[in-house]
Order: C-alpha cells, then structure tokens, then sequence
C-alpha cells in the first residue's frame, strides 16, 4: 500500500435516539461509502469509522418520552442502526459508539489538554432554569420563538427555520420542553471554547481549501461575517462525559464538544481491535493522511469550524482537508422529518427491496448542490427502466447468448472494426472518467456516467448484430461477444463502489475465482476476461417492482402522515355545558369571497365572507400559516354569532374556526365536499 495515499474518512455520528431512513443515507452514509469502497479498490489506505452519538439532550428527551432511561434508549437504537448499516451495505471499518470508555477517557483528556493550555474561560452567565423541573434548560430542552427569523418552535441551540445556532437566553418567549412553563434566569459556571481566538486561522484554512464545495465555504463565510464568539462546552446534566475536574459535579462536556471526538476514539478503539494500539497516531497524526469529513448540511458548523478550532487549540492532529457535506433529501415533496413520521427507515426497506436498487437510487437523485426528493415512482422507474431493462438487459442479452451459442466459453477476440476500436475506446475511458467524478465528490454524475456507458454498450450489441454475424461472420460475432463480455466486467467493476451486491454476483458469474474486491481499479484496462473462463449460473441481478407494490408504500406514507402526528400537550378539556348551552353557538358554513393581509399587521387577516344573501366581515389571526389569496373560494366554519370586536380598527363580525395550533398543525375546519353557504351546523 502506498504511504502517500492515506486516508481517513468519517460520517456524522448518529444520534442513537431513533431509526435511520433514506435521509439519513443520501445525506453523508452513501456517498462516503461509494468514495471509500472506490479508494480500497484504487489499493490507497483507508480506514472509514462512524459510530452513534449517545449524549446530549436529544437522547435525554427520547429516554423521557419513551419513560426509559437514556442508557436503555442508545443500547436499543445503537444495535438497529448498526445492524441497519450493514444491511445497507456500508462498510464501516468500526462503527464505534461514544458511550464507550475509550471515547470517555479521549475526551476527557482532550478537555484536559485545552483547559491546562489556558485555552478554556471559565464564566458564570444567565441561564434558563426550570423551576417546575429543576434542572438548566438547554439546547432543545428549551424552546421558542427565533429570534432571527421569527419563527416558533425554535430549539435552544438552533432554530430548524432559518439555521442559526442560538442560545437559549436568546430565544422569545421561551418554554420548558418537559412541562411548559416558562423558565427563570439563574446564572450558573461554564467553561467556554473562544471560537473568536481562532477566527482568523479557521478564515485562512477555509479559503485556502479551494475545492470544498460552494455550499460548505459560503457557509463558513456567513459564519465569519457575523464574527465568532465563545460557546461553552459544557453543560448542567447528568447524562453525558462527566467534566474531569473537582468542583464540577453534575456538569457534563457538551455533546458537540465530544462528538467530533468520536472520530478519533472509534479509530483508537479499530486500532486496539486489531492489535495495534497506536495505529490512530498514524493517522490522525501524520500530516500525511487525508482527513475527509462526510456530513449533511445541518452539521457544516461544527465540521468546518468547531472541530477544526478544537484541533488547533489542541495542535498535533490533522484538519479536515475537505467535508462534501450534502443538503437535504426531500420525501415525495415534503421533508424528511422523524417527528412527523414523514420518512422511509432503512430496516422497512433493506429487505423488501434489493439493496442496490435503493443505492442505484439514493445515487442518482444525491443532494449533492440542492434539496432533492425521493419519489417512490421513481424509484420503481429508476429499478425497472435502468437498471433491470438497460444495465440488466445488457448482461443478460451478453451472457445468454454466449450461453446459448459458445457453450458458456468466452469467445476469442479477432480483427477489430472501427465500430469495435470506437466502443473499445469508449470502454477504456470508462474507468478514468467515472474515477475523477469519485475524487470530486460527484456520486450523481459518476453513477450517470456509467448509466450511459450502459446504453452505449446495448447500442453497440444492437448494431453488431450478432445473431446475424453467427452465421455469416463467426469471427466479427465472437469479437463482439468478447467486447461485451469485457464491457460486463468492466461494469462489475467501476459499478462496484455504488452497487457492491450485484456486482460481486456479476464478477462470479463471469467466471472469475477471485474477489472483485481485490481487483485494483488503477489496472482495470489490463483485466480482459480470460478465454478459458466459462460462464456459470446466469442469474440477472435486478428484478422489477410492481405497480401494486408501489401504491402500497404510498398508501402507508398517506397512513403514516395521517394517524401518527402526535399532540405535544393535550390541553385540558374544558368543563360540561348543557346542550341548551352549545346551542347557543351559531356554527355555519361560509365562503371566502376575499382576503386579504392586514398593513402594519403581522398576524392578521381581512376576509370577506359569504353566508347565503349575507355578507360579513372577519378579521382572522392566521397570516403566518396561509397565503391569504389560496383561501378565495374556500368554504370554512364560522361562528355566525359572536360579538362584534375591533381588531386593528376594523370590524371583525364573526370568527373562522381553526385548530389551535401553528405550521404542520395548523388547519381550517373545513367540509369533505361543497354544501351551500349559510346552512347551520348541528
Ligand atoms: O446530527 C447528528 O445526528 C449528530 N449526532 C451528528 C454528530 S457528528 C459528529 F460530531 F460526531
Ligand atoms: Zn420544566
């Protein structure tokens, strides 16, 4: 193995609260796998870790909700996406887990090493303190309203709405995440990292990284503008790295803080696996590895400045020299999202369907520069269109026919045409150019690449014609078929980094003894398939999906979407009244004739609505959940009833019933067909 080509490659650390879905994997999984299963081929030094994120108030909350402790909770999840990776094909060299003593201990130290350098402060600030719960709300123990972008639901480390990473005292309006109340401000001790000190270093580093892509850098970019402060890393929980100092009981290291870490304990913890311990000095260590850091976009801050500031502050350890981070995969045109049940997770799918369908997939819809979406139509075309009737169809039209007409026996090559020296060529180039898409983070274009390669390859059987040639020209008929056979192999080979299962069944079936894996890509020109060989067992590796199949993950989607949305606090139903009581309301439907946003008004609304021959105006509170104009036409319920109030100096003669709550709960209470307005409800 050469020394010059060493490498270390990571993917972001799960958090072992929940399952893994087909996000999570065109996020950072699946492209780090196809680059590191493409550098083991290219014989460069490789060793690839991930492991589960076990700390940090994610997992705190899961073990509340699910009336567990959060031990039970990360030894259940760290088993299913362990497994779930392997299933996937992933080929961690360790997936490690930062409950480990090992990771403890390289933390620790770690925190050690900074706080002795004088790097740490030590502060006492203002913090949220729930007195109900007793315990500092931080991070996403806490919740309100951003104070950028406006939006609720904002967490107490970073608002999902618009990415900014808060603090919790910042937030508006702020709730305690387990019980509601509102918190009080007490003031408490923290070390803190000053990112500051490291703003000019992280500025060079960035800037001179010139082949990272544009969605990191103008990341970090915003970042600088804004200037860095310091960011305490640690925290007043009990679940966690406890921090290794006296006077620090019920303090822990902040999960991020340790996270990064995790890379360096897994390869520690791979190296003591196989006998030898130092083995990570040799890679993290030595400036002559390359340090490659896969992530999605949600975690560019940490990747591309924290952990780099930590490794500077700390000195002697390698930077990232690139992190491809990966924006979202969007699910049949909606986020992926957990809480909302909205997703795909790898242990429904990694049996049902061939894994290398799903990687075929997730590879040619990568959300490499942009959001993307998985359809699950097209993952039914993408199955049965490509890789069943155009990759499939080419190994078989090839193998059956050397079956059939050569007795299984590959067939010598002769003299070439230029049609046969055109496809050659074509065949030859292959490997270098579906190469430098890998060393470039393409996966998408890489794996079209060789996608069109395909249907060159079935264009040049097409015209061959060697059914035809059979008879009337045996020797162009066997160079066709030997072409092929070597197009077969080549497929196997350059397809292997995305499509690990079927090309090792392709290798076999060719005939080869040895493994695919062995076969060094830098010398695939040389691998001619040998005369001798025989063909064994045809089987095509890709089989189609049926429609049926289809509608019913979709039908489940639509089940998933409707029943599992779960209420966050119920509120308490209100005392009885009398039927005579609910009579008194006026209920009727109306149609919306107009609406219109209210100046000077955030949250309000104008509508003119229309109840039989009556007109009536209506002042709504629901700006920021509709487009004002999406709802001309609409028939709602409104009490017809209800004193008349001035909102904003205009009349309001009525209300619009909705549900109580904001963004995906949000909803009119409207009709399952058209009735005529004006008619009461009873
Ligand atoms: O976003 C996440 O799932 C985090 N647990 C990723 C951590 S990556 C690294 F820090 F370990
Ligand atoms: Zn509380």
């Amino acid at each position: 193995m050469s020394e010059s080509k060493k490498h270390i490659v990571t993917a972001a650390l799960p958090y072992a609260n929940g399952r893994l879905h087909l996000g999570h994997i065109a996020g950072a999984y699946l492209p780090s796998d196809i680059y590191v299963r493409y550098k083991r081929l290219k014989k460069e030094n490789i060793i690839f870790v991930c492991g589960s994120d076990e700390h940090g108030v994610a997992i705190t909350i899961s073990a509340i909700k699910e009336k567990t402790t959060p031990k039970a909770i990360v030894d259940k999840y760290h088993e299913k996406n362990k497994i779930a990776f392997q299933k996937m094909g992933i080929s961690f060299d360790i997936y490690s887990r930062t409950s480990n003593q090992i990771h403890h201990k390289t933390s620790q130290e770690f925190f050690l090493e900074l706080n002795k350098k004088g790097i740490l402060v030590e502060k006492t600030e203002s913090q949220l303190y729930c007195e109900n719960d007793k315990m500092f709300l931080s991070d996403r123990f806490v919740e309100g309203t951003c104070p950028k972008c406006k939006s609720e639901g904002a967490r107490g480390d970073q608002c999902e709405n618009c990415g900014s990473w808060l603090n919790p005292t910042e937030l508006i309006s702020p709730k305690c995440k387990l019980c509601s109340n509102k918190p009080i401000i007490k003031s408490t001790k923290h070390f803190y990292f000053p990112l500051g000190r490291f703003q000019n270093e992280l500025e060079k580093y960035v800037s001179s990284k010139k082949n990272w892509k544009p969605n990191v850098k103008n990341y970090c970019n915003g970042w600088f503008k804004e200037k860095l402060g310091d960011r305490a890393v640690t925290r007043d929980l009990e679940w966690g790295i406890k921090v290794p100092l006296n006077n620090a009981d019920g303090k822990v290291l902040y999960v991020w803080f340790e996270a990064v870490l995790g890379y360096i304990s897994a390869t520690k913890e791979f190296g003591e696996k196989i006998g030898d311990p130092n083995l990570w000095k040799n890679y993290w260590q030595d400036p002559s590895t390359t340090y490659t850091a896969f992530i999605g976009k949600d975690n560019i801050v940490f990747h591309a400045i924290v952990f780099p500031a930590m490794l500077m502050a700390h000195g002697n350890y390698l930077l990232p020299q690139n992190i491809p981070a990966n924006e979202f995969l969007n699910l049949e045109g909606g986020k992926f999202s957990k809480s909302r049940n909205n997703a795909i997770y790898l242990e429904d799918v990694v049996e049902k369907y061939s894994v290398d369908a799903l990687r075929y997939t997730l590879a040619s819809i990568l959300p490499e520069t942009k959001d993307s979406d998985f359809y699950w139509k097209d993952f039914q075309a993408r199955t049965n269109n490509e890789l069943a009737d155009i990759y499939g169809n080419f190994i078989n039209r090839t193998t059956t026919f050397i079956q059939k007409n050569f007795n299984s026996k590959i067939p010598a090559v002769g003299a070439l045409s230029s049609e046969d020296k055109n496809f050659l060529k074509e065949l030859n180039d292959l490997p270098q150019k579906v190469g430098d898409l890998f060393e470039k983070f393409k996966f998408r274009d890489a794996n079209n690449q060789i996608m069109d390669f395909v249907r060159i390859a079935n264009k040049y059987f097409n015209d061959s014609m060697p059914w035809k040639t059979l008879n009337s020209h045996p020797e162009k008929c066997k160079t066709t078929l030997n072409n092929c056979i070597n197009a077969v192999q080549m497929l196997a080979v350059v397809f292997f980094p995305i499509l690990p299962d079927s090309s090792k069944k392709i290798w076999k079936m060719i005939g080869n003894n040895s493994d695919i894996e062995n076969i060094n890509w830098n010398e695939i020109n040389n691998l001619k398939v040998d005369i001798n060989q025989t063909l064994v067992e045809i089987q095509i590796p890709f089989s189609k999906i049926e429609d049926n199949v289809i509608q019913e993950e979709l039908n489940k989607l639509e089940n998933q979407n409707n029943v599992d949305i779960q209420i966050k606090e119920m509120v308490p139903i209100k005392p009885i009244i009398s039927f005579e009581d609910f009579q008194k309301v006026d209920l009727r439907v109306a149609t919306i004739l107009s609406c219109e946003n209210i100046p000077k008004s955030k949250k309000l609304v104008k509508l003119e609505v229309e109840l039989g021959n009556l007109k009536k105006q209506i002042i709504a509170g629901i700006a920021q959940e509709v487009e004002p104009s999406s709802l001309v036409g609409k028939q709602v319920v409104i009490v017809a009833n209800l004193q008349v109030a001035t909102l904003m100096g205009l009349e309001s003669q009525g209300m619009v019933l909705t549900t109580a709550g904001t963004n995906d709960t949000f909803a009119l209470v409207s009709l399952n067909k058209n009735v005529p307005s004006g008619i009461n409800i009873k």
